[in-house]
């Protein structure tokens, strides 16, 4: 008996790993901070001359920022990649399950402090 709850125990545990927390640094940098996010979880179908945006390094801050198409600097709750993010009227991104809430606030507080490519 004390088998089967340990087994019970240890496989709940392998299947909800806790998720990590993104640590928030005081100034987000682009390149830093988030750019490897999308290298992570974005370019495996965001790449040059693919789904629009286009977020490999070389191409993604003008992708993104380019007549406040996907990030309107300083408003993140209107910025319809916050809204990809969120799935909030847009297919959820990253397609394979939402993100953390730590690392959308990561991204909102790139937004909010500008958008700059720092
Ligand atoms: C498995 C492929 C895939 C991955 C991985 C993926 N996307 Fe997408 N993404 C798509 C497709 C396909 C579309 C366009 C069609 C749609 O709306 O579903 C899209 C659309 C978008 C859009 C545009 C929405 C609009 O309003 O035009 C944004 C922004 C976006 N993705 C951001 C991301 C970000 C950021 C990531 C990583 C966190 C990501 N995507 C990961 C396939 C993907």
């Amino acid at each position: 008996m004390l088998t089967v709850s340990l087994m019970a125990t240890s496989c709940y545990y392998d299947e909800m790993p806790a998720e990590p927390v993104t640590p928030i640094p005081e100034t987000v940098s682009y390149s830093k901070d988030i750019q490897p996010l999308w290298d992570t979880d974005c370019i495996s179908c965001h790449k040059t001359g693919a789904t629009s945006p286009d977020l490999t390094a070389a191409n993604s801050y003008l992708a993104l920022t380019k007549n406040n198409k996907y990030v309107i600097p300083g408003d993140a709750a209107s910025s319809s990649l916050h809204k990809s993010l969120v799935g909030d009227g847009a297919a959820i991104m990253p397609t394979a399950g939402k993100w953390s809430d730590s690392k959308i606030a990561l991204v909102d507080k790139w937004i909010n402090a500008g958008a700059l490519n720092n």
